[in-house]
């Protein structure tokens, strides 16, 4: 029988940064979500990847003195690590520079041109540079980026447009008519005021200003604009426009794609009309999660708040991460990350729920009964329905909140079917029933209902938290086919005989207030970095080679394309010299001009963005500029330092 498809994607990611929790949320997200459709019977495609093309990626590739290549495959390296870190069940991974996505984008470029969607023009507006987005007049807010909030360029050149205007009534058709489309509903209404009445333009969907893109197939002068090539990665994983299509065929259109609030534009109108206009099926739904946020913003590299998973994954557990992501962090809303509520929420549902519940109910087990399983009947209503009817109705409960893209509530049932476990034992009070023979049947039922439980909960939380799953597994001691969702359908298939195997405590408690002061010192650490060891020895010929010189600024100005450097003329007495310097996030050009600096004066000439630096001054501090070198007393541009 064929199975049902199912296909989620994530946003494929901007390799420009180390990933913090906020990617990391989005991605154990949707892997719960591959997890939950894989175990209850879809065939499921899982997508993930990098969008590695643009002008911001070209930039840094620069400033770290790397080509554009050389820089994001050093980075997919460590995002592909932090997936498997993580336990990312991706099925596939796409990067924007494989080969199979570069042809497929022209080939879907093209077919846009030759259809007339795409015709040649020139556009002007406002171009913000690290969101690669292009802005009018009315859409930026006090005259910066609407998304962002940073100062954008006027910006002016020729382009290929694609006929967005055209799409709007359908579009607008599309939200109205399918309330499912986008989810939460909430920004439906966002889309729908904010973009689509008020009017949609045409879309400049290529660049001449920069290289590092896909080049337009018929005018290799144009790059292809990076959210057309970067949303195209949804069908061009697929194989859609190659010789082999099966997978394409299979899977599309899409179940979900979930992405992050600030980019469901994207999502919800551009990625349509493309669609519409290659007369291909659309997406089913576009959820739009909220953000992981701290101190009231979202996590960002630039603002410095941003929280590193593999730190904590290192710390508590990739799963007691994963749990706090799922658990804490409602897909449609921000949540606020903090140290505190992380550690609060693995002591009591992870420790003292249901690792309690598991080391306690398994010592019994080896206490009472030798590790075996057994089954008697000596049931007890008003004791046992409550918790029978809870394990009965747990699956289709957890299938009708996972449909509904409810994940923490979905985790939320689960734990409390676990408190509800705790609780049974308080009320059955196993060690009493254990002091009295005649008792000895009731007790094995209680603690059959008990161990039967734990088995429902291993099989349930497999999605969220598939190594404490295993875990479970193999200290229940029972195979993969007594442990798969169809086993927890019904209840009563923890067979009897199992032996168990008694095993380390699924987590371990946390001392809240010895963490929390230890992480306090850890964060102190990282904020006052350690002093660089000192260099390998020289010798004082060696020294006596560097020939250091008093220098006047005489002039400096900005390097173009570069946000680090300064080109500075300086004075040496008998010459001027032209010195590239990387201490612009210290100090303005205008600043600089009349300092009188210290130089190494015969350093060989090195080209930097194109310019030929003669020398170099020295400054303070090691990663970062922190201060420059100048001199106390009387001299003249060209004395010796020594
Ligand atoms: O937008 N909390 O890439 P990206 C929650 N390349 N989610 C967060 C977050 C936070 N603090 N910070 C980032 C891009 N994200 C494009 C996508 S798709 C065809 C192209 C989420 O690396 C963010 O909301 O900037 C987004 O969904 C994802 O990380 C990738 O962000
Ligand atoms: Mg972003």
């Amino acid at each position: 029988m064929e199975r049902p498809t199912f296909y989620i994607t994530t946003p494929i990611y901007y390799p420009s940064d180390n990933l913090h929790i906020g990617h990391t949320y989005c991605t154990v997200a949707a892997d719960a979500m591959a997890r939950f459709k894989r175990n209850t019977g879809f065939d499921v495609m899982f997508l993930t990847g990098t969008d590695e093309h643009g002008q911001k990626i070209e930039k840094k590739a620069s400033d770290a003195g790397m080509t554009p290549k050389e820089y994001v495959d050093m980075i997919v390296g460590n995002i592909k690590e932090l997936w498997k870190l993580m336990n990312i069940s991706n099925d596939d991974f796409i990067r924007t520079t494989d080969e199979r996505h570069e042809k497929a984008v022209q080939k879907i470029f093209q077919k846009l041109y030759d259809k007339g969607d795409i015709y040649k023009g020139e556009y002007e507006g406002w171009y913000c540079t690290p969101c690669e987005s292009f802005w009018l007049d009315r859409q930026l807010v006090d005259g910066k980026c609407p998304d962002c909030g940073r100062p954008v360029q006027r910006a002016k050149e020729e382009s290929y447009f694609f006929r967005l205007s055209k799409y709007a009534p359908r579009l607008i058709e599309l939200i109205q008519n399918n309330p499912e489309f986008i989810q939460p509903v909430s920004r439906a209404n966002e889309m729908l005021q904010n973009f689509l009445l008020p009017g949609l333009e045409d879309l400049a969907v290529s660049r001449t200003s920069f290289k590092w893109g896909i080049p337009v197939p018929f005018d290799d002068k144009h790059v292809i604009y990076v959210w057309v090539d970067a949303l195209s990665n949804y069908i061009t994983a697929l194989g859609y426009t190659s010789d082999n299509d099966e997978l394409y065929r299979k899977y599309w259109p899409a179940d979900i794609h979930l992405v992050g609030k600030e980019i469901i534009r994207f999502h919800t109108i551009i990625w349509p009309a493309m669609l519409m206009a290659l007369d291909l099926p659309l997406p089913k739904q576009v959820y739009g999660h909220g953000w992981v946020i701290m101190d009231g913003g979202k996590m960002s590299k630039s603002k410095g708040n941003v929280v590193d998973p593999v730190r904590l994954a290192a710390r508590y557990g990739v799963d007691a991460l994963r749990y706090f992501l799922l658990r804490d962090m409602p897909l449609g809303q921000d949540s606020q990350f903090s140290n505190e509520i992380l550690i609060n929420r693995i002591n009591s549902d992870l420790a003292n729920n249901l690792g309690n519940l598991m080391s306690r109910s398994i010592a019994m087990n080896m206490k009472y009964f030798d590790g075996i399983v057994g089954r008697s009947g000596a049931y007890v209503p008003e004791e046992d329905d409550p918790i029978l009817e809870k394990a009965r109705e747990l699956p289709s409960q957890i299938e009708e909140l996972m449909d509904g893209m409810r994940l923490a509530d979905a985790l939320a049932k689960i734990f409390e079917y676990a408190n509800a476990l705790n609780k049974y034992i308080d009320v059955t009070a196993p060690w009493i029933l254990a002091k009295d023979e005649d008792k000895k049947d009731r007790l094995k039922e209680v603690m059959y209902n008990l161990l039967e439980g734990l088995r429902i909960i291993g099989v349930a939380i497999n999605p969220f938290l598939p190594e404490t799953s295993e875990k479970m597994r193999q200290q229940l001691n029972v195979s993969e086919d007594h442990f798969d969702w169809a086993s927890i359908l019904s209840y009563g298939n923890l067979p009897e005989g199992t032996e168990l195997v008694k095993g380390d405590p699924l987590f371990p408690r946390i001392d809240v207030e010895k963490e929390l002061k230890e992480l306090e010192t850890l964060s102190a650490e990282v904020q006052g970095p350690k002093k660089a060891p000192v260099k390998d020895e020289i010798t004082y010929d060696e020294f006596m080679k560097m020939d250091l010189r008093a220098a006047k600024v005489v002039n400096a100005e900005t390097v173009k394309k570069s946000d680090k450097l300064l080109k500075l003329t300086v004075d040496m007495g008998d010459e001027t010299r032209t010195i590239v310097s990387g201490i612009r996030s210290k100090y303005s050009a205008e600043e600089m001009i009349g300092k009188t600096i210290v130089i190494v004066a015969n350093l060989k000439p090195v080209k930097l963005m194109g310019i030929e630096s003669q020398g170099m001054i020295l400054a303070v501090g090691d990663e970062e500029v922190k201060g420059l070198l100048t001199i106390d007393g009387e001299f003249e541009p060209g004395d010796m330092v020594h």
